[in-house]
């Protein structure tokens, strides 16, 4: 059955953990859809995980439309959440409509998510005025990496801890149906949890969150550029996909692949008649 934003907020009511994991392209969102997760992100982790940069900041909104679209025509009962890129709504309450209509109407999002708090609480009254579900993302929101001066845990001290707090309050009461907590103390994320009704989704911020996201390619040991300490290895794909193409290559080039069975025949009678 199709997950929608009802999905998260009965979720919340009954005590029952929601599931997300970002996808970026067609077959890995039709495989993370089959396993029945709640919801899918189109994360702008893809500028680190797909595209090989070192930051968020340089992802497009024609990035994130090209990889929304991919993952949208996967899915059939997940709640696709496209993430609006770096300078797409932080410049105006217009730009941020205007940008999560084209991540809806091209990108196929059914819901987009955003980073901040208080600060972007017009463009989150707006966007979910005009239609579009809003999730926000609050504590280490990666889109400003530059202000924090690194990957850092957020709401340490008791003015960041009530800072938090009060932006959790202001993006409910702007609209959203749910936030990231992303890298935070677990006792202050659940203390936000307690304080909000909408489901908040831990990816550092401890079990006691609503719902959990993880990037997928950190989840299955595809990506070592840089492992955070909130991830946890399922299971070790990379190194089945580099022994895969390892043997691979061993196969070629000991012309034991292509075998019989992969060629494709022609009569003996045309044949000949080509010599
Ligand atoms: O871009 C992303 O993948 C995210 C998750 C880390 C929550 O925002």
């Amino acid at each position: 059955m199709k997950n929608t934003v009802v999905t998260f907020r009965e979720a919340k009511e009954k005590g029952e953990k929601l599931t997300m994991l970002t996808a970026y392209d067609y077959s890995t969102a039709k495989l993370i859809d089959e396993s029945g997760v709640n919801a899918i992100l189109v994360g702008d982790s893809l500028g680190n995980v797909v595209l090989g940069y070192e930051d968020t900041i340089s992802v497009t909104m024609e990035d994130m439309i090209h990889h929304g679209a991919a993952v949208a025509r996967g899915v059939k009962d997940a709640l696709v959440v496209v993430d609006m890129p770096f300078m797409s709504y932080q410049t105006s309450v217009y730009d941020a409509v205007v940008n999560a209509g084209r991540l809806m109407k091209e990108g196929r999002a059914d819901a987009v998510k955003l980073e901040g708090g208080a600060s972007v609480c017009p463009q989150i009254k707006a966007i979910t005025e005009a239609g579009i579900p809003v999730m926000a993302h609050l504590g280490l929101t990666p889109q400003s990496i530059n202000a924090f001066g690194g990957f850092k845990v957020q709401g340490k001290s008791e003015e960041a801890a009530k800072k938090l707090i009060e932006d959790a309050k202001a993006i409910e009461a702007a609209g959203a149906f749910g936030v990231v907590l992303e890298c935070v103390p677990a006792k202050l994320a659940g203390l936000i949890t307690e304080t909000i009704k909408i489901p908040t989704i831990g990816i550092g911020a401890g079990n006691v969150c609503d719902g959990q996201v993880l990037v997928y390619q950190d989840m299955l040991g595809m990506f070592s550029d840089f492992t955070p300490k909130f991830v946890r290895r399922f299971a070790n794909v990379g190194e089945v996909m580099r022994e895969a193409f390892r043997s691979y290559c061993r196969e070629v080039q000991e012309g034991t692949f292509p075998a019989a069975e992969h060629e494709y025949g022609i009569s003996d009678e045309i044949l000949e008649k080509l010599y």
